[in-house]
């Protein structure tokens, strides 16, 4: 198996349109570069969704556009739907992740539309000419839903195979933190024998403590993505109960510890860290690598 796992960053998205308080946009920038300068290569910058709805993405176009001008990174967003998709290519993204929730209740609670019908959405969008822009579909509450309770597992094949005919990729996402180790090993096995590599990252949130362990159990059956948020920031504002994803810090380190190499640096990632926990100080952040630091004598994977 691979040394190596890439981490994306999804804070600026999922941290940021979760929180009480907004970002300024130039904090932002400062933000996703110094993300980047800590080694970060894949950054979900913002969403492409009425402004009205989340007003802290108002500016995903900026934001899009300066992390564009980063040498190095692949810059994503999310998209609900047409418009949004459009949008985001007019703005240069690299890289469009749809949430397309393996729950009814959560996909009506999120982009008013059904599961079925979010599918055919992402259809019409991978139909759309679309250059150079790659494109995820992201099967949401995938082990299970806080509206709906349980999902069954072939709820969550059925809609990734269904993604995996037109999408570059496809993730499954923990989007209120009920996954568990055994869980997240049998649906990941269960998916990817439908759909092979096309099976990419894991999207896990930290809410009931479990997101670094639910890290672990993915890397051990193969995957090698994951989006985790800096200070555990995030969750689904449209997910009553949903809380903030598997945080940065402590993956990076864990990995890091284990001899897996992130690319990250994580004295660089503090110096990012701080940037944002001074930008927005009333929000609530997480993290044991924050409060701890290094173990005497430890050193990176090189
Ligand atoms: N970006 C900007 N504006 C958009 C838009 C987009 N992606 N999609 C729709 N709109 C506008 C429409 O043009 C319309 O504007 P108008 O009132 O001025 O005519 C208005 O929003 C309503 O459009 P409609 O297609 O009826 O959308 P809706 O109200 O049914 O909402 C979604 C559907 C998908 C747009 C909305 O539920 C959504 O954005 N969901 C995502 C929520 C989210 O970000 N969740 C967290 C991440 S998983
Ligand atoms: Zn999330």
């Amino acid at each position: 198996m691979s040394d190596r796992v890439l981490i994306c960053e999804v804070g600026p998205r999922d941290g940021l349109q979760n929180a009480h308080h907004l970002m300024p946009t130039e904090t932002k920038k400062a933000w996703i570069s110094a993300l980047a300068a800590a080694g970060l290569k894949e950054i979900e910058v913002g969403s492409f969704v009425p402004p009205k709805l989340i007003p802290a993405m108002a500016d995903t176009g900026e934001i899009v556009a300066h992390a564009r001008t980063i040498p190095g990174i692949k810059v994503v967003a999310l998209a609900p739907n047409l418009k949004g998709f459009q949008r985001a290519i007019e703005a240069g993204a690299h890289k469009v992740t749809f949430p397309v929730s393996a729950s009814r209740k959560h996909s009506e609670s999120n982009v008013r539309m059904t599961p079925e019908q979010m599918v055919e959405e992402v259809r019409k969008c991978a139909q759309f000419p679309h250059p150079g822009v790659e494109i995820e579909g992201a099967v949401s509450t995938a082990f299970g839903c806080t509206m709906q309770g349980s999902v069954p597992d072939d709820d969550v094949v059925r809609i990734a195979a269904g993604l995996a005919e037109f999408c570059d990729y496809v993730a499954l996402a923990d989007t209120v933190g009920y996954a568990n180790p055994a869980q997240i090993k049998r649906i990941f096995k269960k998916v990817s024998s439908a759909i092979g590599s096309k099976l990419e990252a894991a999207h896990l949130h930290n809410t009931r403590g479990l997101g670094l362990a639910n890290a672990l159990a993915a890397y051990e059956v193969g995957v090698r993505t994951f989006d985790s948020s800096l200070g555990g920031l995030g969750g689904c504002p449209f997910a009553p109960g949903a809380s903030g994803n598997v945080i940065t810090e402590d993956l990076v380190f864990m990995f890091e510890a284990m001899g897996v190499s992130t690319g990250i640096d994580l004295d660089k990632l503090m110096a990012a860290r701080k940037l944002m926990t001074e930008a927005i100080p009333q929000e609530p952040t997480y993290g044991h690598f924050s409060l701890a630091g290094y173990p005497k004598g430890f050193s990176a994977h090189a």
